[in-house]
């Protein structure tokens, strides 16, 4: 993995196996890499006027020296520190700068190559130091970027992994993994307990294979597990380790990146790992419920009905619209917990990327200090998200004349289709509780512009860290 390391010396006093970075105010295109007569090297990089710099603008900035430095086989790079205290991005402080920075570094650098026979020939980026004396402030958003951004590759290490590498099983033995040397309590239950309790939709998603249907779960209980007043935040990740579509399989060319839907899972994983590294005085639980969504005899059918934990009866219109399902029985779960607000993250809907295109996760909930709250922070970490209404006007489509209510609109319409699934979890989510739903579908994989490898992109994780700070 990267370093990022820090050293008091001037960029002039280092070692010549530093390349030295050197930010202008020409515009991103113009960079150029150059051997001084010294013996030292340069890399020159316009970074565009310095008060026009904006957080965002700032995230691509910090993964563009990094895939230049990647692309130049550049082993050593030193930054002045002073060169990335911009204007305008002042009023976020210094313990924010030093994070975002270290984030996105170890972002950018990060490639899936557990798969790879053969290691690649090209050098690698070993170090980045960071020249100059950093405050207080700086250094601890340093730490906390470092945390952050190697516990974000983890989980995209684990939402990577195909779809024949990782059983439900397999995932939870991931997590248990991710939380080594962490004061975590892990608890994963098997098929018998979940029938126990009576989780008939997230057993009928897995019912169709051989690979044990999990449900995860993940404890930490940073302010005391018998504080009064200290109801835990609860975190919902979607853990569906390969998604076919059941009976109403996917077509060709939407089935095979489905091994991330999974995604949510991992996501709330990690948050809670970082949360628990950082020592934060908060308690946090994790629920993941794991199964895969495959094809054969055994499968759930399109108009089967099945009883929830929650004792209401779901006619299963769509085999492909399970992650709403094993989402239903985790919230149900959750109320054992008598959480403090609920967040439950998933690749829900295709439709959320017809509504937003592939920048922003859509978030759905009727509190309206958590929407606000999940927009500024999308904002200041970088995951972004924007809100769909949540308003009873869309329930009515959910009847069914069956079952209590049915897992797609009755008359199969698509339209609206991320807000039919957010309504959907709406008729499981514990009373009086505030509650989001993150669907995270157009954020599960990296597109053109973020500037990261192919595959997952770790998000929201970073959007899940903050709010747990802040809450
Ligand atoms: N996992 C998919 C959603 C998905 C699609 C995530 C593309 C990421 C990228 C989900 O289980 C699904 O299949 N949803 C259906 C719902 C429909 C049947 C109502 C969809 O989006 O088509
Ligand atoms: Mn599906
Ligand atoms: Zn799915």
């Amino acid at each position: 993995m990267l370093k990022i390391t820090t050293t008091k010396k001037l960029l002039n006093e280092l070692p010549s196996k530093y390349c030295r970075l050197v930010l202008t105010e020409d515009s991103p295109s113009v960079h150029r890499f150059v051997e001084l007569s010294n013996g030292n090297t340069e890399y020159r990089m316009g970074a565009g006027k310095s008060k026009d710099i904006t957080a965002r603008t700032f995230r691509t900035l910090v993964r563009s020296i990094v895939q230049a430095a990647k692309s130049h086989q550049v082993e050593y790079l030193a930054i002045d520190s002073s060169s990335l205290y911009f204007p305008s991005l002042a009023s976020y402080g210094e313990t924010w700068l030093l994070s975002t920075l270290a984030e996105n570094m170890l972002l950018a650098d990060y490639e899936f190559t557990l798969f790879k026979s053969k290691e690649s020939k090209k050098k690698k980026l070993i170090e980045v130091a960071i020249s100059g004396t950093l405050s207080k402030e700086a250094e601890a958003g340093l730490k906390r970027g470092l945390v952050v951004g190697e516990y974000m590759n983890q989980a995209r290490d684990i939402a990577n992994t195909p779809g024949g590498h990782q059983s439900p099983s397999e995932l939870a033995k991931a997590a248990k993994d991710l939380f080594k040397g962490l004061k975590v309590n892990t608890t994963v239950l098997g098929e018998k307990e979940l029938q126990k309790l009576k989780m008939g939709a997230l057993l009928a998603v897995g019912q169709g294979t051989r690979s044990e249907t999990k449900f995860i779960i993940a404890e930490y209980w940073g302010a005391g597990k018998a504080a009064k007043g200290k109801e835990p935040i609860v975190l919902i990740g979607k853990g569906v380790t390969y998604d076919t579509g059941g009976l109403n399989v996917k077509p060709s060319g939407y089935m095979h990146e489905m091994h991330m839907d999974m995604s949510g899972g991992a996501t709330v994983l990690a948050s809670l790992a970082i949360a628990a590294k950082l020592g934060l005085k908060k308690n946090i639980i994790a629920l993941v419920p794991a199964a895969e969504n495959a094809i054969s005899d055994t499968s759930m059918r399109a108009g089967d009905i099945v009883t929830s934990m929650s004792g209401q009866t779901i006619e299963v219109l769509h085999t492909d619209a399970e992650g709403r399902m094993i989402l239903a029985d985790a919230l149900t779960y959750s109320e054992r917990y008598n959480p403090k607000v609920i967040l439950d993250v998933a690749t829900l809907t295709g439709a959320a990327l017809v509504a937003l295109g592939e920048h922003a996760s859509a978030i759905m909930t009727k509190d309206d200090t958590l929407r606000n709250t999940l927009v500024r922070l999308g904002e200041e970490s970088g995951d972004l998200t924007w809100p769909l209404p949540l308003w009873d006007e869309y329930k009515s489509s959910l009847k069914s004349h069956r079952a209590d209510i049915s897992n797609i609109a009755t008359n199969f319409s698509r339209f609206g289709g991320s807000i039919e699934g957010g309504t959907f979890l709406s008729f499981f989510a514990p009373k009086n509780v505030p509650w989001a739903h993150i669907d995270m579908a157009p954020r599960m994989a990296a597109t053109t512009g973020d500037k990261l490898a192919k595959g997952a992109t770790g998000e929201p994780i970073r959007l899940l860290v903050k709010f747990l700070e802040q809450n």
